[in-house]
């Protein structure tokens, strides 16, 4: 009796971890994206590199691959701003500056976070990545939607 308990309770061990594995951090749907399909293409690569970010913590992944994929996370965040940025530059959004400073302060955030995970100050925990799924998804679905009225105004797709 007792060693079936145990293959029991390990069987259900075993498939929490393989469902925690396989769960997202964010969920990519519509309730994320802001309608435009430039942007929403560059945000669903973007919720991926942190997705990656987190599977790799939850895998347990050496120091090595996770300050890559952090790098890789880092690097398409500026990416997407630099973007971003230009669109909004370009067709003369009346709020770019200020949205330029948020993600100016943001890129400052992740940069230091980057710093003091090569530094061994601190891991890619939970509770950073819960951070950043925080700042990322509320940027998207509050900052981002600001001028979205306004670029499909001048036509942008
Ligand atoms: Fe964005
Ligand atoms: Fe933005």
């Amino acid at each position: 009796m007792l060693p079936d308990m145990g293959i029991k309770l390990d069987l259900r061990f075993a498939t929490q971890v393989l469902c925690i594995k396989s769960m997202a951090l964010i969920t990519w749907d519509d309730s994320i994206k802001v309608g435009l399909w430039t942007i929403d293409t560059q945000h669903e690569r973007w919720v991926g590199f942190i997705n990656d970010l987190h599977e790799a913590m939850l895998a347990g992944k050496g120091k090595t691959v996770l300050r890559k994929t952090l790098a890789a996370m880092v690097d398409y965040t500026r990416t997407h701003f630099a973007d971003e940025e230009k669109l909004m530059s370009t067709h003369g959004y009346s709020g770019y500056a200020e949205h330029k400073a948020i993600h100016d302060a943001f890129v400052a955030q992740v940069l230091d976070l980057q710093r003091r995970v090569q530094a061994d100050e601190i891991g890619v925990s939970r509770e950073v990545l819960n951070r950043l799924k925080n700042w990322l998804v509320n940027h998207i679905k509050v900052t981002d939607q600001d001028y979205v009225p306004f670029l499909k105004s001048k036509g942008v797709l």
